[in-house]
């Protein structure tokens, strides 16, 4: 795995949000290539403890050897949707010092030929962020309803010829499937209007796929209340995302956990339980213009942080 690349994002920053310390629990949702793991592990040495989850087969083989020589890391590869059983069965109860999630895909995963989530390389469609998982980009564009296909290209890639490209789609997998990037690239080149721009026709579909095969939304939506109930009072949670739905749903969880009072404006007694969280930042963070020239990809990063309170 020598050719893993991956560009840490907001490093210091997500990192110096956890406020970590030496002999508290910490959790990595989306260890990669481990470049927060790393620096969540130096600075809570001697007796702190990282738990840190992948699904990627080729992200868990890179950080387990490169960080082997930290003893105090639990490496596990299954979703992080799975958190509470996983740290139940470690025997652990709460997050005593903080979760970290770095959403999205890595560059390894987005650049490396053969996982397919590329419209630059010729590859079978693929775009799983874990090769266990059965169902792939080629599943999705050959069985999907043209409703469905027009959904998540409208929604999760916000393409204005979504009708266009998925009419397309099943018309032309009716004569074979579709099973290549440059099978599926060629055909939105072809149906739709060559436009000037500096991005490929294809990139919103893809990232569309993309989202829907690993199920990014939804797992992110599903997993944040599972953690808020596993943080300790004083513990912290750290959100890197980059695509604005994304972001909206945390910004929205975030809110709602942190807001005194959700009664009707009728009700004249309050029963609200007191907020769980504490918002460390009411915008969310962005890299700094010096990252954003190094690493352009970090330019649409957003980092939001809040504190359990209760
Ligand atoms: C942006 S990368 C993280 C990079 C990492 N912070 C670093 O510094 O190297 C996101 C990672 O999250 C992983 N991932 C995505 N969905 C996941 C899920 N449901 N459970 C566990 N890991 C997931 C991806 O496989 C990918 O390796």
């Amino acid at each position: 795995m020598e050719d893993f690349k991956h560009y840490t994002v907001m490093r210091q920053e997500a990192v110096d949000a956890l406020e970590c310390k030496n002999g508290l629990i910490y959790v990595d949702c989306t260890l990669g290539g481990g470049g927060h793991s790393k620096l969540i592990l130096e600075r809570i040495q001697p007796d702190g403890r990282l738990i840190a989850f992948d699904v990627d087969n080729d992200a868990i083989a890179v950080s387990r050897e490169r960080l082997k020589d930290y003893k105090n890391l639990t490496i596990i590869k299954d979703s992080y949707t799975n958190i509470k059983k996983n740290l139940h069965s470690l025997g652990i109860e709460k997050i005593t010092g903080g979760v970290l999630f770095d959403l999205g895909a890595s560059y390894h995963q987005l650049t490396k030929d053969e996982r397919g989530f590329s419209f630059s390389k010729e590859a079978p469609l693929d775009m799983r962020f874990n090769q266990d998982s059965d169902f792939t980009a080629k599943d999705l564009i050959n069985t999907y309803s043209e409703e469905d296909l027009v959904r998540i290209f409208s929604e999760y890639g916000e393409e204005r010829f979504s009708k266009r490209i998925a009419k397309r789609i099943t018309e032309q997998r009716k004569l074979k499937s579709i099973e290549t990037t440059k099978e599926l690239s060629d055909l939105i080149i072809n149906c739709t209007p060559k436009v000037k721009s500096s991005i490929h026709p294809a990139t919103r579909v893809f990232q569309a796929i993309r989202i829907e095969v690993n199920q990014e939304l939804t797992n992110v939506k599903n997993t944040l209340n599972d953690v808020l109930d596993l943080l300790e009072v004083g513990a912290i949670i750290s959100v890197i995302s980059f695509h604005s739905l994304e972001d909206r749903i945390v910004k929205h969880l975030f809110r709602y956990h942190s807001q005194r009072c959700h009664c009707s404006a009728n009700q004249m007694i309050c029963t609200c339980p007191p907020p769980r969280l504490e918002l460390v930042n009411k915008k969310p963070l962005t890299a700094t213009e010096q990252e954003i020239r190094e690493n352009p990809p970090s330019r649409s990063a957003k980092l939001r942080v809040a504190r359990c309170i209760n």
